[in-house]
């Protein structure tokens, strides 16, 4: 039996577990893109098994947690989060408590779990998430927790039912793990090695979510420009963005991460040719010094990502630029700061995150000399937080005036009577409704720019 089918079989003994009874269930999501497609896969199972979705933790009768253990903080959250449900568990005896996720690949995490929050009735990891209905099923008809985890595995189990965030735009897996070993980071340890998924089975998820209304995709990945490694044929990613731009109904493509180190010319040049490809890439820098980067094991110098990033300025002026930046990497001082400094100030990137470094057990990182304390990353933080907020706010006035296209993703939180949307770039654009509805594409022009937004009006 092919194993999707044999997870069918277990959603069905689930509802038939539950017939008669009316059940809500309550996810909540850490960390990045990967997960919150993970936890469509995990509510889609649940919805077909008979459970209602609630955002009340409170009314739930199943809450299920997908963990996320980058830094330390997205730890500190889960464990927070456990302290509160504690009550919940006391007042109602069947009520169920999963957790899954990077975190729980983490060595020591079950046995914290299992100590401090014993009342958790289900654990599993990440490379047996395709198997919820299963260990859920085993649950619900045995008396004591289930705790599953494994190793690793080499299965890659995508067609299970799935429930959408969002109707319009969705997510698409096309590599899992990674292999790049950056010295601080513990995504390959809990993500395992680097997989890619068939690209025929990709595309026809991606006609399959066209077919549904989808008109934004993004493609998934620690390190898209990688994919390709493994498979039997020759394709590369590129070749795949192509091809995913061309399905018909798709009106815009974004992915998710690129890696410096292997961002080819034919990639720069798909982006250029192409028009629903998005004009923004994400392209982590991380540090800007050479010495740094080597500890980081990243693979490029300052020069070369220089080099990169302008070339894709100069080839796609429009382009947005993001990135990604590690402040506190042990042995970091003032000069390697001024040499990232002086990155954001010649690529003047159109967004940045800034984290502080974070010791994760187990990377190459953790057991360096020189780790930096956090009130002398405080000083230094503030000064790359700053440069970073006036060049992306220069940055942004460059569209200002223009007209653009915007999907419009939502209604204003703030004022009912606007929609909330993103252009190309993916800069996030206010604008009075106007007819339109969530999930078409409009032409706004960006009246005015507010720093990293724009309050805009759409062209009829
Ligand atoms: N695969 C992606 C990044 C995944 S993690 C890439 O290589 O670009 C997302 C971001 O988290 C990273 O870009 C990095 O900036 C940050 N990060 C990862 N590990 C970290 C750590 N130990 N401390 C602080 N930030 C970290
Ligand atoms: Fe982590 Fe580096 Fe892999 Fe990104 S490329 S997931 S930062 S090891
Ligand atoms: Fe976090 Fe796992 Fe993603 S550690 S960033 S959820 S791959």
């Amino acid at each position: 039996m092919k194993e999707s089918e044999l997870q069918l079989e277990y959603i069905n003994r689930i509802a038939e577990l539950n017939a008669g009874r009316e059940l809500k269930y309550h996810s909540v999501v850490f960390g990045c893109q990967m997960n919150e497609k993970d936890s469509e896969k995990l509510s889609g199972i649940l919805e077909r098994a008979g459970y209602r979705r609630t955002d009340r933790e409170e009314d739930a009768d199943l809450i299920i947690y997908n963990t996320c253990t980058v830094r330390e903080n997205a730890d500190k959250r889960l464990f927070g989060r456990l302290g509160v449900v504690k009550q919940f568990k006391r007042q109602r005896k069947d009520l169920i408590i999963c957790i899954c996720g990077c975190m729980m690949q983490e060595e020591g995490v079950i046995e914290k779990i299992k100590t401090s929050y014993p009342y958790v009735d289900l654990i599993f990891g990440t490379f047996n998430i395709y198997k919820f209905a299963e260990l859920l099923y085993n649950r619900l008809v045995s008396d004591g927790p289930i705790i599953d985890i494994w190793k690793e595995s080499a299965d890659i189990v995508e067609d299970l039912p799935s429930r959408r965030k969002y109707p319009f735009k969705s997510g698409v897996n096309i590599m899992y793990g990674c292999d790049n070993f950056c010295s601080y980071c513990i995504v390959p340890y809990v993500r395992g090695r680097e997989r890619s998924r068939d690209d025929s089975e990709i595309m026809e998820e991606v006609k399959r979510l066209a077919d549904d209304g989808v008109v934004e995709v993004m493609l998934l990945g620690q390190n898209v420009n990688s994919y390709g490694k493994g498979l039997s044929k020759s394709i590369g990613f590129p070749e795949l963005l192509y091809r995913v731009s061309k399905v018909p109904g798709i009106r815009r493509v974004r992915f998710m991460t690129s890696h410096p180190k292997d961002l080819s010319d034919e990639l720069i040049e798909v982006i250029r040719e192409n028009e629903s490809i998005a004009r923004h890439l994400h392209l982590p820098l991380q540090s800007g010094s050479d010495r740094i980067l080597r500890l980081m094991n990243r693979k490029y110098t300052k020069d070369r990502y220089l080099d990169l990033a302008l070339k894709i300025r100069d080839r796609i002026p429009d382009i947005s630029i993001t990135t990604d930046i590690i402040m506190g990497f042990p042995t970091e001082e003032e000069g390697d700061v001024d040499d990232t400094l002086d990155v954001i100030e010649r690529v003047r990137f159109d967004g940045a995150f800034t984290f502080e470094y974070s010791k994760r057990t187990g990377t190459a990182a953790a057991s360096m000399e020189g780790q930096v304390s956090h009130e002398k990353v405080r000083e230094n933080f503030d000064r790359v937080l700053s440069k970073v907020q006036e060049v992306s706010k220069e940055q942004a006035k460059r569209f200002e005036g223009r007209t653009m296209e915007v999907l419009v993703e939502g209604e204003n939180e703030k004022d009912r009577s606007m929609y909330t949307g993103r252009i190309s770039q993916n800069n996030v654009v206010h604008f009075k409704k106007e007819g339109l509805c969530i999930g078409d594409f409009a032409q706004v022009r960006l009246a005015e720019c507010k720093g990293f937004y724009y309050n805009g009006v759409a062209v009829l």
